[in-house]
């Protein structure tokens, strides 16, 4: 079996040009397949608000629904990373409320990490948890918690801004940091100047690794996808085909055949 992914196999990874490969994954049966097809990190993201439970941004997602569902997750994990998504207004209060719902993901849920999102003004944030020992993601760029603020969900251009946050979320103590919705050259400088791990979601391919909303990238979401994302499977359109023949097959009488009934 090989050895479970931490923090210190991400940084050695940056370190070796090794790009990490990460995905988000929601329940039991898609951790177990992710894990064993040895994706490195899966992340529990608020994205479950959209692509679990159809809702049109990330947040309403509530902390015992994240909790339950990165339980699910970590259950199924023996290689993969697991990191668990702060909901909106799970860290933004104070920082002792953040430390308690940080610890959740840890202590109840089994994930080994946490992501939130945020620059400058998440740090106190990240050095609080870094300190009680709760390793943070941080996720900087288009920030989907953000989404009224930013007049929607826009790629983000502002190059000093940017850098001036990716700095500073590793020196608040991130141990590797999301880049969202930011042009490529500008991920490439972010991911030149930092000593932690970028993971890029429509952010290039000069990230040290890349990120999917794995409902996207195997096709069971059939709402909007945006530019960045590549169809790697078009499984809505195979469990659908399957559906329709079991239909069409209890219909007909054709099922269940002779191999299927106790004899
Ligand atoms: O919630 C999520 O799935 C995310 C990733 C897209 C990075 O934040």
């Amino acid at each position: 079996m090989q050895p479970r992914i931490t923090t210190s196999t991400l940084m050695k990874m940056k370190a070796e040009k090794k790009k990490i490969t990460a995905l988000t994954a929601y329940d039991f049966p898609f951790a177990r397949m992710l894990d064993q097809a040895g994706i490195e990190i899966i992340l529990v993201g608020d994205s479950l608000g959209m692509v679990v439970q159809g809702k049109d941004n990330t947040l309403p997602v509530t902390m015992d629904e994240a909790i339950y569902h990165t339980s699910m997750v970590s259950r199924a994990c023996s290689f993969s990373m697991v990191i668990g998504d702060m909901p909106f207004m799970s860290y933004q209060g104070s920082l002792d409320k953040a430390i308690d719902n940080a610890g959740r993901f840890l202590k109840e849920a089994g994930a080994a990490a946490v992501k939130l999102e945020g620059g400058a003004g998440v740090c106190p944030v990240i050095h609080a948890l870094s300190r009680v020992g709760i390793p943070v993601q941080a996720h900087i760029g288009l920030t989907p918690q953000s989404v009224h603020q930013m007049g929607g969900f826009k790629v983000q251009r502002d190059e000093e801004r940017l850098l001036k946050d990716a700095k500073d979320v590793e020196e608040a103590g991130a141990f590797s940091v999301v880049l969202e919705g930011i042009p490529s050259a500008i991920s490439a400088k972010i991911t030149q100047s930092l000593h932690i791990p970028t993971i890029g979601i429509g952010a290039g391919v000069e990230c040290d690794g890349q990120i999917l909303v794995l409902h996207d990238m195997i096709g069971i979401n059939d709402r909007f996808l945006p530019k960045f994302v590549k169809k790697y499977a078009d499984l809505a359109g195979a469990a659908k085909k399957g559906v329709e023949q079991y239909i069409n097959e209890v219909k007909a009488g054709e099922f269940p055949s002779k191999d299927y009934e106790y004899k």
